[in-house]
């Protein structure tokens, strides 16, 4: 009945009244109302004004799992497309994955969902994805190293979905090419404005100091208007560019950098220097915040193999400070 309702709004140009879908449909205006409440729920962004009706704003970018498979086959390493592992609602993707690889979940599995309603993000805060309004996908790989050549990875796949972004959206402006960044270590970043559009939590499963399971967790801002006063750093693909991406190509792009890039995931000197080019934070000066001590102003100078940023202090002293261990933020906002 809700697909009946869809399909009514989507051939209508005006507002509609409840009492006419009601007389269409066979129903009460308090059921049409009800079901309007679950399309958007589902994502689907419907209007609605007094002694007018409802109005079809935009249709939920809808994340299945048949079209999620075809597209993971057509655009990267095919392997990823045996183990996709989907949810329509799930508490964060990146669970889906822990859960997943403590059952024994291969190499190459992929964690999606079209609404992830408590996700995770770095140092422990909360990620925000509204229902069809972002993407969030998490890979589950079993590499065969060990636990300290893990750091760069997170750095690895924040190069993946900001090249990803920037291939897209190149494709689709008119005007000058979209230039998206990295602020060391993770978070996707639009340019000029320096606010976050995305970010990367990458998790490990240890068994007896070898890695059990490496999870990178992806999440991308990409239709949403409104942000919580909280998330005022935060943005969007459709605020920053007046583009609205589909989920599932941006998925694809990601996964297409991913897959061609992946044999040297733990190799950074293939990709650093792309990823320097990329970084928000070199050259800038930054606070660290690192626990309960006094925020400190450097100067990003660089980014070294092990993922570590290299920074000179106030007294003039290099040093290193690695990811996990402190936040940098610019000196006058969050970039
Ligand atoms: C951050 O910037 O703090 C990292 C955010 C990572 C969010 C993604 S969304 C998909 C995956 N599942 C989660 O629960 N978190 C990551």
């Amino acid at each position: 009945m809700k697909k009946s309702l869809l399909a009514l709004l989507l051939q209508e140009s005006t507002y509609i009244s409840g009492a006419e879908l009601g007389r269409r449909l066979g129903v009460s205006r308090a059921a049409v109302w009800k079901m309007v409440e679950q399309l958007r729920q589902a994502g689907h962004i419907i209007d609605a004004a007094s002694n007018r009706g409802y109005l079809l704003v935009q249709e939920a970018d809808i994340l299945g799992l048949a079209e999620a498979k075809r597209a993971l086959q057509a655009c990267s390493d095919s392997a990823w497309a045996l183990n996709i592992h989907y949810q329509a609602v799930t508490d964060s993707t990146n669970l889906m994955a822990k859960r997943a690889a403590e059952k024994g979940a291969p190499d190459k599995s992929i964690f999606l969902a079209h609404d992830q309603q408590k996700g995770r993000g770095r140092l422990g805060r909360s990620w925000l994805s509204q229902p069809g309004q972002g993407l969030a996908f998490s890979l589950l790989l079993r590499p065969k190293t060990s636990p300290e050549n893990l750091a760069p990875v997170t750095l690895f796949a924040g190069l993946m979905a900001a090249r990803a972004l920037e291939c897209l959206l190149a494709g689709l402006q008119k005007e000058g090419s979209p230039e998206v960044a990295i602020k060391w270590p993770n978070d996707i970043i639009a340019v000029p404005g320096g606010q976050k559009l995305g970010g990367i939590l990458t998790e490990t499963l240890l068994e007896e100091n070898r890695v059990a399971a490496l999870i990178i967790g992806i999440g991308i801002n990409l239709g949403q208007t409104s942000f919580p006063p909280e998330l005022e750093k935060a943005t969007s693909v459709l605020a920053q560019w007046s583009t609205k991406l589909r989920r599932l190509d941006v998925l694809a792009a990601i996964m297409k950098n991913f897959a061609q890039a992946e044999k040297d995931m733990f190799q950074p000197g293939a990709w650093l220097p792309d990823y320097r080019r990329h970084c928000y934070t070199l050259g800038r000066q930054v606070l660290l915040h690192e626990g309960e001590k006094e925020p400190e102003v450097c100067q990003a100078l660089d980014v070294d193999a092990a993922g570590q940023l290299l920074v000179l202090d106030a007294a003039g002293r290099k040093k290193t400070v690695r990811a996990g261990e402190v936040s940098v933020r610019g000196l006058t906002g969050y970039a």
